[in-house]
């Protein structure tokens, strides 16, 4: 029979309040209800308690399979979100870690040994470069680039015989170029490579798996959580002998993520195709628009001609996202963009995106880059698009644009 906790309290003694606090409001009940919640109730924690030795290592079974066995290892909610991901991803099996950031260092820890080259697209999120620059050059891998503009001829050039991983990222950061991720896949696999894919622009647009990518990652920070409230980061594989690395790696590492943020951004998740839609559809809207001002040079949005790739997007995408890019004219000096920046009312300055208000940032000469990009040419802004009225963004770029440029 099972005791009530103020019936444990009084047949087992528990009168000192350091031992009472440590089992009060612990009833581990099911929710008392009927039916369910509609979402998931969040469950916080880091001991799983078991009823016996067996039970507990029987349990371990659940290591690969998305059970929770203890909370550095993850937890229900985690876990839910670790599905969720697969599924909209269209892969096997996901592991959800603490940063997209940590969505891009994960898969090299996993995949690369020291010998072993990695050849990463010119254009990949910054901090990534500089991952596997400063941390996996000291581990003896061999880092190297390829132009983000190379036709699939040229890239298969940069491939050594210890080539293992190339990393893309389709569209480029910043400079947006477009990637035939079939056509590397390709060349990836016929030198016994695998090919990582930085999704993060693409999620729910592009379905990794279909095209032969072997580990896609997702800042599920911008558009998946959508409220530029957390931080977190997802990798999804899809065979078992990828999975039971990454996650052995993942786990070793101690990458995990608390409920609060797996929770939220499961919640995120709901809305991600309406925000999509409608987000994306101002954002074209909006690139259209500055694309036939006299001082814009190139408007880099995947769904414009404009856009290095545009024919492949066409083929391969679904839809777009709401971040893009304006090179303006050479005669624009960097200064007057950051007046113009400076200006903006609606558009608030800032570095992440897929949330639901719109940001501007400065594409500056922070970015590094191993070849000269030739999209990226002259003073750039980013921008990206939230979910504010369509009229209202034209008309704040509209007077920032005026009162500097007249
Ligand atoms: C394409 C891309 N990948 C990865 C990241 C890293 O995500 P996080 O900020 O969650 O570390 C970012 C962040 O800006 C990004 O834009």
């Amino acid at each position: 029979m099972s005791l009530s906790i103020e019936e444990k309290a009084v047949s087992y003694g528990w009168k000192v309040l350091s031992t009472l606090l440590t089992q009060l409001g612990r009833h581990n009940l099911p929710l008392p209800l009927k039916g369910k919640f509609v979402n998931e109730p969040l469950a916080r924690g880091s001991t799983v308690i078991y009823p016996s030795v067996e039970a507990m290592q029987k349990a371990n079974i659940g290591f690969y399979n998305h059970e929770t066995l203890y909370g550095a290892m993850g937890s229900p909610n985690q876990h839910q979100l670790e599905k969720a991901i697969a599924l909209i991803e269209g892969g096997r099996d996901c592991q959800i870690v603490s940063s997209g950031l940590a969505a891009c260092t994960v898969p090299l820890l996993s995949f690369l040994s020291s010998g072993d080259h990695c050849l990463i697209i010119d254009s990949i999120y910054g901090p990534t470069r500089r991952f596997a620059d400063n941390i996996m050059k000291r581990f003896g891998v061999e880092i190297s680039y390829y132009p983000a503009d190379s036709s699939l001829e040229e890239i298969e050039t940069f491939i050594q015989k210890n080539t293992k991983i190339i990393f893309t990222e389709s569209p480029g950061s910043h400079s947006f170029e477009i990637q035939d991720i079939q056509g590397t896949a390709k060349i990836a696999h016929r030198h016994s490579a695998k090919l990582i894919l930085d999704n993060t622009w693409g999620i729910g647009i592009f379905k990794p798996f279909e095209h032969g990518v072997d580990i896609s990652v997702q800042a599920l920070t911008k558009f998946a959580n959508g409220h530029s409230d957390l931080v977190l980061g997802a990798i999804t594989v899809n065979n078992n002998e990828d999975w039971h690395q990454l996650r052995n790696t993942a786990v070793a590492l101690g990458e995990v993520a608390g409920s609060d943020v797996c929770w939220l951004t499961l919640r995120g998740l709901r809305t991600l195709a309406a925000r999509l839609e409608k987000q994306s559809i101002t954002s074209f809207n909006l690139a259209l628009w500055c694309s036939k001002l006299p001082f814009v040079k190139r408007v880099l949005h995947p769904a414009l001609p404009s856009c290095y790739g545009h024919e492949i997007w066409k083929r391969d995408f679904t839809g777009a996202s709401s971040v893009f890019g304006i090179v303006f004219k050479e005669n624009i000096k960097t200064e007057q963009l950051i007046q113009i920046i400076n200006s903006l009312k609606i558009f608030s300055i800032g570095a992440s995106w897929g949330g639901f208000e719109s940001l501007v940032l400065l594409s500056d000469g922070e970015i590094k880059r191993n070849f000269k990009s030739r999209t990226l040419t002259g003073s750039a802004f980013r921008l990206h698009i939230g979910l504010e009225d369509k009229d209202d963004l034209i008309q704040d770029l509209k007077q920032a644009f005026e009162k500097i440029l007249g």
